[in-house]
This record gives structure tokens, C-alpha cells and sequence, in this order.
């Protein structure tokens, strides 16, 4: 069944998109109606009944857990792998757990609950597992340790309990550390006897339940990891989360985010700090003045990428010199006059933050975000020109450059870059008229003005370069 076949009006499908942020957190809003569309054909055409009336009872009627079991799988997304975020893990180790430890060895307290929160099929959960082994050595059997792993979807948790997986879950894994923990199943692995059976796999909702939940282990934590969730979660059903997650933590503890998700904490009125590539936050976070959990979030002050943002001579040379300014761009407290300009910057300070750890999907995700905030900025274009061409994909960056001088015809930085991937694609002629509207661009201002989004070129120096450019014409 293609999109134009499936049997669902625009208001059937805000219903339907209505009930699924209700009962999954996840947002389906703007441009990701779509998305959301294509999975709901994809399920009626697997039901016996009729595609259209299935579409409306599932709109209107209520939704029972065991509905919510059936359609998770089609709404979800299973992405994940072994020591995923590797810096963050290290840092986890270093800096959070290890002193724990030693604080709990040096009070005579042996325990220890560690909370995989959207565990998918369980890697990030065994990966917590190892590290944990690794700090402890031989005074493991001594201690008493909680790991717990949860997610909505009971396929992935069956997985997770079986211990198996292909070759893709160790994609970013040495082959010792495969080794160490897993032994060959054909053409699987299988996490070895000392460590199967030992984290309790549960299936939680982030999107309801009370919480803490002390009988299910769900309270008193030292550790919550919740990551690469909430990113698809809307910014109210976020920021519920995670204060609900947030009543789970032990005095001692701490919940972490992945990076792209840090500006939903500030959402949230959470304060957090860095862990490593990843965000954290401590009980007792909360920004004076916060949102309440319930209403939906004001966007964060966070330090917005700015046109001419210059950039620090020993930054790397990523996506993010494209739009970083002087100042770090740490989340800030929310701001309660915070207008849609500021969730648009909020949504490309985290397409940046994914661009610099190649998660593109991601990045591509937020820019969408951003674009659905503020159609007729050129910002995100600009940015996936970035993108494209950090990917080597000269095609991809001249769509994008194009669409974004179509909103702003006089942004000299992207007529220059036109006309550099022009040429590299061969297209000199078209190259050397892009580097020509550059040039009488630039004409109109004083040699030392900064160039918008030129990272600190002056008019003077990219006016040289240009000329320079055209002279030495291949
Ligand atoms: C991209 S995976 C992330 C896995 C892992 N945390 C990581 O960072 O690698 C997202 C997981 O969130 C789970 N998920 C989505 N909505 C959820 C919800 N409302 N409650 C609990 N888990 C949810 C999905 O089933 C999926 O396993």
C-alpha cells in the first residue's frame, strides 16, 4: 500500500498521533505526520480487519497494555550497541562509580543499583555490567549488585535476556573486549556464563507509571542511564520523565543523558553538567523557578549559533566551528519568555552536537526539527550544507546551499561555497558565476566586516579569494 492509498483523513491521523504521544511519549508532530502514516499502513495491512476501520477503532477506543505490547514495535526504534558512547562509559567509571565505591567501601556499605532505563536489547546494560566487574575485580562476590534494565518493548527484553547478538552490536567493540565476554554461537555471540542472568530485565513505560517504584526496584538508584530516548519523546513528555526518573535516584546518584538530549533536561528546569560526551544530572538539579513536570516545558536560553560566530583557532575543524560562538554552548536555565526563535537555535545546537559525534541520522532529525519551527530561516540549510560536505557528499551540500539562498539570496558564504563545489564537480563555469556573485556581494561592505557565517573571514579576505580563485581557474 503506498502513503496516498492508506485509509486515513489528516484528523484520523492527529487522533491517532494524539494517542501515541499519550501512551508512548513519542512525537509524531510537523513533518513526521508522514512517518507516523507510513507505520500506521505498514500495521493495518497486517490486521484482519478491514484497514480503515481498524485505523478508527484504534483511534477511538482505549488503549489496553496489551494494545500498547502490539503496536510498540512499529513506533520504536532499536538502534544501539556495545559500549556505545565510549568516552561516557570511561568517564562513568572514573568519575562517578569509582569514588562511589569507595565511599560505599570506606562506610562498610557493599551495594550498588545501576538502572538501564530504554535499554533497547540490552547492550548498553551488559556493557554497564562489565565496567562494574572491571572496577570491582576480586572483591565482586563481595558486593551486592542491582543491575536493572528496562524498555517498552518485550521483543527487545526477550533479546536482551537470551544474551545473543550479531556482528552489528559490537560495531564500535574491540575484538578483545568481545572475546573477553562473549563466546562464538555459529554465527552469533553469547554473553558468557559468568555474566548471563545477572541484570533483571523489566518492561517499564517512560511515558506513564508511577515512580519511584520501590517493589519493582525502581528507586534508590546509583545510576540511571537513559539515553538516545527521550530525543523522540515530545518536550512535555520529556521533561514528565525525567522528573519521574529523577524521584529514582539515591542521594549519591546520578541520571545520564546522551548529549543530543541535554537541552530537554534544561527544558525540563534541570541543570546538569557534562559527563564525559554525555549530560548528567544530580538529585537536588533543579533550576530555581522550574517548570513543572506536567506543563509543557519553556525552550532553554542555550547559547544560539549565531551567523558570524567566530571560532577559537585550536577548535577541530567539525560541524560544530559552523556555528559555534564565543561562549560554551552549555544548556542554561529556561527562560519563561523563551519564543519558538529560541527552540529553533535549541534544535540546531543539537543537530551540531550529533553532526560531531556522526550520528547524521540524528543530526538530520534535529535540522528537520528546526526547519519545522522556522521554515523560512536558512540556518539549517546551511548547516546540512555543512553536513554534506563534512560527508563528502558535494551533491547533497549544493541542494542544500541552493535551498538556503533561496531564502536568503545575499548570504555571500554560500555563493562562495556554491562555487567551490561547483567546480569540484566539474561545473566550471557555473563555479566561476557563483564566485562572481560572491565578489559583488562582498563589494557593497567595508573590507574588515566580518562575513556572515564566514568563522571570522573578513570581506576583505574572502573578496582576495575569490579573485584569487577566478585568476586560477583550472
Ligand atoms: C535508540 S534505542 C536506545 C537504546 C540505548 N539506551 C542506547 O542508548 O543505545 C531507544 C529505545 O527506547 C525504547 N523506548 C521508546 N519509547 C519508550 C518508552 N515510552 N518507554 C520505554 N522505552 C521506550 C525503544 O523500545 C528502544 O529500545
Amino acid at each position: 500500500m503506498n502513503q496516498t492509498e492508506i485509509p486515513c483523513s489528516a484528523r484520523l491521523l492527529d487522533v491517532l498521533a494524539t494517542k501515541v504521544h499519550q501512551h508512548l511519549g513519542l512525537d509524531f508532530s510537523g513533518a513526521r505526520r508522514a512517518d507516523l502514516l507510513k507505520r500506521l499502513g505498514q500495521l493495518a495491512q497486517e490486521q484482519e480487519e478491514e484497514p480503515r476501520a481498524w485505523l478508527e477503532s484504534l483511534a477511538f477506543g482505549d488503549w489496553s497494555d496489551q494494545q500498547i505490547q502490539m503496536l510498540t514495535p512499529a513506533f520504536t526504534v532499536g538502534e544501539t550497541y556495545f559500549r556505545r558512547d565510549a568516552e561516557a562509559l570511561d568517564w562513568l567509571a572514573r568519575q562517578h562509580l569509582a569514588p562511589l565505591l569507595q565511599r560505599r567501601r570506606a562506610a562498610g556499605h557493599r551495594y550498588l543499583r545501576i538502572w538501564s532505563a530504554a535499554c533497547c536489547t540490552g547492550e548498553e546494560a551488559y556493557s554497564l555490567l562489565f565496567l562494574l566487574d572491571d572496577l570491582l575485580g576480586d572483591e565482586r562476590s563481595q558486593w551486592t549488585i542491582d543491575v536493572l534494565a528496562s524498555d517498552i518493548n518485550a521483543g527487545f527484553l526477550a533479546r536482551a535476556e537470551q544474551g545473543r547478538y550479531g556482528q552489528n552490536a559490537f560495531r564500535r567493540s574491540e575484538e578483545l573486549f568481545r572475546s573477553r565476554y562473549f563466546e562464538t554461537r555459529g554465527r552469533s555471540w553469547q554473553v558468557r556464563p559468568e555474566w548471563h542472568g545477572r541484570i533483571r530485565f523489566l518492561r517499564h513505560n517512560l511515558a506513564s507509571g508511577e515512580l519511584p517504584d520501590p517493589k519493582r526496584g525502581l528507586a534508590s538508584a546509583d545510576l540511571i542511564l537513559c539515553r538516545h530516548v527521550l530525543m523522540y519523546f515530545s518536550q512535555g513528555q520529556a521533561a514528565a520523565a525525567l522528573h519521574r526518573l529523577m524521584a529514582c535516584l539515591g542521594e549519591d546518584g546520578i541520571l545520564v543523558l546522551s548529549a543530543v538530549e541535554a537541552a530537554l533536561a534544561t527544558h525540563a528546569g534541570l541543570q546538569g553538567f557534562w559527563a564525559g560526551t554525555n549530560y548528567a544530572l544530580r538529585p537536588g538539579g533543579q533550576i530555581s523557578g522550574a517548570v513543572s513536570p506536567h506543563a509543557e516545558p519553556s525552550p532553554s536560553a542555550v547559547v544560539l549559533p549565531t551567523a558570524g560566530g567566530s571560532r577559537r583557532p585550536e577548535e577541530p575543524a567539525t560541524f560544530s566551528r559552523h556555528i559555534e560562538t564565543q561562549q560554551q554552548p552549555a544548556p542554561s536555565p529556561s527562560r519563561p519568555d523563551s519564543s519558538a526563535s529560541n527552540r529553533y537555535d535549541d534544535c540546531l545546537q543539537m543537530a551540531r552536537r550529533c553532526a560531531d559525534r556522526q550520528h547524521d541520522k540524528d543530526a538530520h532529525h534535529w535540522l528537520q526539527r528546526a526547519r519545522e519551527l522556522d521554515p523560512s530561516n536558512p540556518m539549517s540549510y546551511w548547516l546540512q550544507a555543512q553536513l554534506a560536505i563534512q560527508n563528502g557528499d558535494a551533491l547533497a551540500a549544493l541542494q542544500s546551499l541552493h535551498k538556503a539562498l533561496y531564502l536568503e539570496p545575499n548570504l555571500a558564504m554560500a555563493h562562495f561555497q556554491q562555487g567551490l563545489l561547483l567546480r569540484e564537480v566539474g561545473r566550471h563555469a557555473a563555479g566561476d558565476k557563483a564566485l562572481r556573485v560572491c565578489l559583488k556581494l562582498l563589494g557593497d561592505t567595508t573590507a574588515t566586516d566580518m562575513v556572515p557565517f564566514g568563522e571570522g573571514l573578513s570581506h576583505g579576505r574572502l573578496s582576495q579569494l575569490c579573485e584569487q580563485l577566478l585568476e586560477d581557474r583550472p
